[in-house]
């Protein structure tokens, strides 16, 4: 085995390969969720944390700190994780790991414009520092609606928790949405700005935390293959969906006036469609990456006449899984007249050279026929096809689907013979799947992004300017809508179970395009 000599050190080379490859353990501190009754710290915070430590990489130094109105002790909240965890960890049970992250667990009940309740929380932080070692280090994690964060930013602010000294760090997490509109979001932006550094705020997108998501950057840029073929030249339209079969019973607090466009378009759709687009960084440094997506969504506008390229529905009675399921404005907790599109789809052009001409279709809707996301890349026809027309009858476009979830992993359709003496020409597909070809299991998107935040590693996590230029790129259909409602207009209707309005079929359609089925 060589060693390299470096000043009047010795490295060694597969040392250093091998700790690239390894995932870094976070170092001392201590996560405080606001917002810990909620789905989201119930579904997906507290069961993170426990497969982080259960994987190792939390330090055997980290604290878990809940702060709530409840009126609970420690032990209270440490059952609630583990009943979280117990239901939805990822990994198996072990009750060593358990016992020994539960020893970390505290609980402040407080509420958020009670300076009192947050000089008790830094009494609890300053005791984890010196009692657990947590080193004053912290991350406070905002699962609370948006209406709140300025409140708890100051509050976080005027109890100097916000800004600390020396070397330890003060991070905050925001869970989306960032604002209702780019003016809402810029003004969330300042007051967030305005206690913590850029620096220190991680905005979370969780499908940038997804494996899949990830792999679009090694598709596109470890690979000679298909970088040729990227771009107008050869690819016709690009459709971005994200079908959900559930629908919004019990979520009507959250979503009755947010609406898919703002729940999902403007965040996980542009990132996807920024990660697609983009140009090659020139480094996977946070800078360079950010740089480049930010370019592409300065670039990115909604298609024009508005009307023709955005389509809006709400999911009516229907069957689904062999169920019969109720419409949205029967579901508990929407009001009868409600106007909150449940689908939403909107055409985009992107103005560069690489993609000047090509539409990408963004869609996404509660109640569509199955559960999927995924990427397609739809292909121009070959330029000439020197065969009868007969024999191509059941030849589609080419097309190169980013399967993003749940059957992880990549398909190429094209066109092959059918077997037998007539040359008959059909679309047959050709499957890779993460499932089968990996031994290892994908981590959950909150597992990377909680561990990324400790780690102070910012590449996936979306900066001000992206959120604002994705607001930008929304807000003309917002005002559309809320233009047509304003005359007593309302979303489109579509049958549960199904793949959405009619007129998303006709937005497609006025230019001889078409929706993929996945
Ligand atoms: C969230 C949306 O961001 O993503 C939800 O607010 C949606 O409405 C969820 O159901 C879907 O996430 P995933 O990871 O299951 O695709």
């Amino acid at each position: 085995m060589s060693s390299t000599a470096v000043g009047d050190e010795w490295k060694n080379p597969l040392r250093d390969k091998l700790d690239k490859r390894l995932p870094r353990i976070a170092g001392p501190c201590a996560v405080v969720i606001f917002g810990v009754t909620g789905d989201l710290a119930t579904k997906k915070l507290m069961p993170a944390i426990y497969d982080l430590a259960n994987r190792g990489l939390l330090p055997p130094t980290f604290a878990l700190v809940g702060f709530a109105r409840r009126d609970w002790q420690d032990e209270d909240f440490g059952n609630i994780v583990l009943k979280a965890v117990q239901a939805h960890a990822r990994t198996p049970f072990r009750q060593e790991v358990w016992d020994r992250l539960n020893e970390g667990i505290r609980f402040v009940q407080g509420t958020f414009d009670d300076a009192d309740s947050f000089a008790r929380l830094k009494e609890t932080l300053d005791k984890l520092d010196a009692e657990r070692g947590t080193g004053g280090n912290h991350a406070f994690y905002l699962s609370i609606p948006p209406n709140a964060f300025p409140t708890v930013c100051e509050q976080l602010s005027t109890s100097g928790l916000a800004r600390p000294e020396d070397d330890r760090w003060s991070r905050v997490v925001i869970e989306k949405p960032f604002g209702h509109d780019l003016e809402s979001a810029r003004s969330l932006n300042k007051v967030v700005n305005s206690v913590f550094p850029e620096s220190s705020v991680f905005r979370i997108d969780h499908y940038l935390g997804k494996e899949t998501v990830q792999n679009i950057l090694a598709l596109r840029f470890a690979n000679q293959l298909f970088d040729p073929i990227w771009n107008a030249h050869y690819v016709d339209h690009v459709q971005i969906t994200m079908a959900e079969d559930i629908g919004l019973g019990g979520r009507g607090g959250y979503y009755d006036g947010v609406g898919a466009a703002r729940d999902v378009i403007q965040n996980h759709l542009t990132q996807l469609l920024a990660l697609t687009a983009m140009e090659e960084p020139v480094s996977f440094s946070p800078a360079e990456l950010q740089s480049e997506k930010i370019k592409v969504l300065s670039a990115t506008r909604l298609a024009e006449p508005v009307g023709e390229n955005t389509s809006r529905g709400q999911y009516t009675a229907g069957w689904q899984g062999g169920e019969k399921v109720v419409g949205l404005l029967e579901e508990e907790g929407f009001s009868p007249t409600s106007t909150t599109e449940t689908f939403a789809a909107i055409a985009l052009e992107v103005d560069t050279r690489r993609w000047a001409g090509v539409p990408f279709y963004l869609r996404t809707g509660k109640r569509l026929g199955r559960r999927v996301t995924e990427i397609a890349l739809v292909f121009k026809r070959a330029p000439h096809l020197p065969f009868d027309a007969t024999m191509t009858d059941e030849l589609g476009k080419n097309a190169l689907v980013i399967r993003v979830q749940p059957d992880e992993g990549i398909t190429l359709r094209f066109g092959s013979k059918v077997p037998g003496h007539a040359m008959e020409v059909r679309d047959v597909n050709m499957d890779f799947s993460y499932g089968s070809a990996f031994a290892e299991d994908s981590p959950e998107a909150y597992e990377r992004l909680i561990l990324d935040v400790l780690l102070g590693e910012p590449s996936l996590f979306p900066v001000n300017q992206e959120v604002e230029l994705s607001w930008e790129i929304l807000d003309p259909a917002l005002e559309h809508w809320a233009a047509l409602d304003a005359d007593g207009g309302k979303p489109d209707p579509y049958e549960s179970g199904g793949w959405g309005p009619e007129s998303a079929t006709e937005m497609l359609a006025r230019t001889g395009r078409e929706w993929r089925r996945p």
